[in-house]
This record gives structure tokens, C-alpha cells and sequence, in this order.
């Protein structure tokens, strides 16, 4: 089937103060030596890739003391110019939510305070017109009320329940922005996930509503192979992820490798380092 590339526009930040100093999730090893500069041109890679692929991407400015600022993803949840705001789960990332919903205000977005605990487009992924929304680790069921009302879209939770995959888009990715189209054919595959990342409920649940999604190995996913980002035809991913690479090929996708090794030291990946502002 033909792919079509969508326009996207992406908020992102460069990782200045990048470092590992505290273990939030089971990636992170302070003992670990961080290479900042080595982080700053492998995202660099990324942010450069987006460009020269036609998307916009706007720069939201590294705060000293917050290394874990570049995954922007956790930074908020964005549809049709309404900023839901970021309430982090653990201490030491709960001083991003000012700055992000600082951004948000500035630049022009209808933008709501969290009341409940969620880490933004880490947990929460559009699909269609539905919001499959994680919880286990990091954001709260309550935060998926609170996402229905705000929204008024259909929230579908989901529970994560192996600790190295803690934010929903380290076990699934969204590859096609439309659902519906052509829907039901082994071809359409909307979205890509690892099924052993979820409790059995939720497998269920996915199964049913995405007979035609990508299963990928515990391999590709144990090596943060979902935390990619799609734009309906090119879908980055890490090099590492071999079989997922195939699997894409095989459904019509064009796979693009960026290798943000540095980044994975941070428990993050590509999707991790880029939130969508759906305006
Ligand atoms: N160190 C960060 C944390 O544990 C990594 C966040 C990764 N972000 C994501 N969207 N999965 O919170």
C-alpha cells in the first residue's frame, strides 16, 4: 500500500545539561560515565533529520540541574492547539513542568494545569481519533479521567507492566496518524508494539483493536526499538532494532535509523526526545 508523509511539528531541547546523576527508571546508572557532547550531536543527528525531512521542529531552552529536559515527550500532551500540562511522577524531574507549561502559554497554546500525576506524550499516543493511554509506572489512571475530560476523545488505558518499558511509548509506536483507512488488511499496520510489556487485559484489548499491528521481538524492543517517531511514512528508528526494520520495509514503511546510544543511558530514545505540538 502507499504511504503518504504527513507534516509534523515537533518541540524539542537540546541536551546541554545532559547527564545521568539518579535512577528514576532500570536504564539509569549513575555509576555509568555520560559524554554531554556526544549527546548533543547524536540528538543533533535527529533534529537535523526532521528538518531536511520538511517537518518544523521549535527549541524549548535546557534548564541547568534538569538533565532529563530532553525527552520533551514527558513534557505535556498536545491536540488541536490544547497544551494538557506535564505532572511528573518522581522529585527530581517535577521542576520541567513549569518551564514546559511556560512554553506552552508563550507560544500560543490553550494550555490546562495537570492535577493528576502523567508524563505527557510518554504515556499518552493519539491514534485516530483515540488516545491509548499507559499507566503502571508513571501516569495515573486518574490522569486518564483527567485526559477524557479535557479531550473529550475516547481514552483507552493500558497497563505496562515490565519496569524497563515504564512510559507507554517504549512499547508501542504509532506509525499512521489515520486509522480507519484501509483498516483490516495484514498491510495497514497503524501501530507497532510489544505485547510482553502489557498485562493481559491490555493485550487483549490490543489485539482486538489492531488485528494488524507489527508484534516486534522482545530483541527490538528490548533495545528501546518502538521509541521511534513516524510521520505516516518515515519512521526513525535505532539501528539497532534489525527485525523491526524489516517489519516496517515489509508493511510499505520507510525506516530511518538515528543511533542516540547516549540518550538510552538516560532510559530515552527517539520518541522520548520529540513531543508533537498538534496545534
Ligand atoms: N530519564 C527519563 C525518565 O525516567 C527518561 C524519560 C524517557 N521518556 C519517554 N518518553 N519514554 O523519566
Amino acid at each position: 500500500m502507499t504511504r503518504t508523509a504527513h507534516h509534523r511539528r515537533y518541540l524539542m531541547c537540546r541536551p546541554e545539561h545532559f547527564t545521568v546523576s539518579y535512577t528514576i527508571n532500570p536504564w539509569m546508572e549513575p555509576a555509568n560515565p555520560t559524554d554531554t557532547a556526544k549527546a548533543v550531536s547524536q540528538w543533533q543527528v535527529l533534529h537535523d533529520l526532521y528538518l531536511e525531512l520538511g517537518h518544523e521542529v521549535e527549541l524549548i531552552d535546557p534548564v541547568e540541574g534538569l538533565p532529563d529536559m530532553v525527552y520533551t515527550a514527558n513534557g505535556g500532551f498536545l491536540i488541536d492547539g490544547v497544551a494538557y500540562g506535564p505532572k511528573f511522577r518522581f522529585r527530581e524531574r517535577q521542576g520541567e513542568s513549569g518551564p514546559f507549561i511556560d512554553w506552552f502559554r508563550t507560544h500560543g497554546f490553550d494550555t490546562r494545569e495537570p492535577v493528576e500525576v502523567n508524563e505527557g506524550e510518554g504515556d499518552f499516543l493519539l491514534v485516530g481519533d483515540t488516545i491509548l493511554a499507559g499507566t503502571g509506572f508513571r501516569s495515573t489512571d486518574d490522569s486518564h479521567r483527567e485526559l477524557r475530560e479535557i479531550f473529550g476523545r475516547e481514552v483507552v488505558s493500558l497497563t505496562l507492566t515490565d519496569p524497563r518499558f515504564y512510559h507507554l511509548d517504549t512499547a508501542i509506536a504509532v506509525l499512521d496518524p489515520v486509522e480507519g483507512v484501509e483498516k483490516g488488511g495484514p498491510a495497514h499496520a497503524t501501530i507497532a508494539y510489544l505485547p510482553s510489556a502489557f498485562d493481559d487485559a491490555s493485550q487483549r484489548i490490543l489485539a482486538e483493536r489492531y488485528p494488524d499491528a507489527i508484534h516486534v521481538s522482545d530483541e527490538d524492543g528490548a533495545v528501546f526499538g518502538l521509541n521511534s517517531s513516524s510521520d505516516g511514512y518515515n519512521v526513525i528508528i535505532s539501528p539497532r532494532a534489525k527485525g523491526f526494520e524489516r517489519q516496517l520495509r515489509e508493511r510499505g514503511y520507510h525506516p530511518i535509523t538515528v543511533d542516540l546510544s547516549e540518550l538510552l543511558l538516560g532510559g530515552g530514545g527517539i520518541k522520548c526526545c520529540t513531543l508533537e505540538l498538534r496545534s
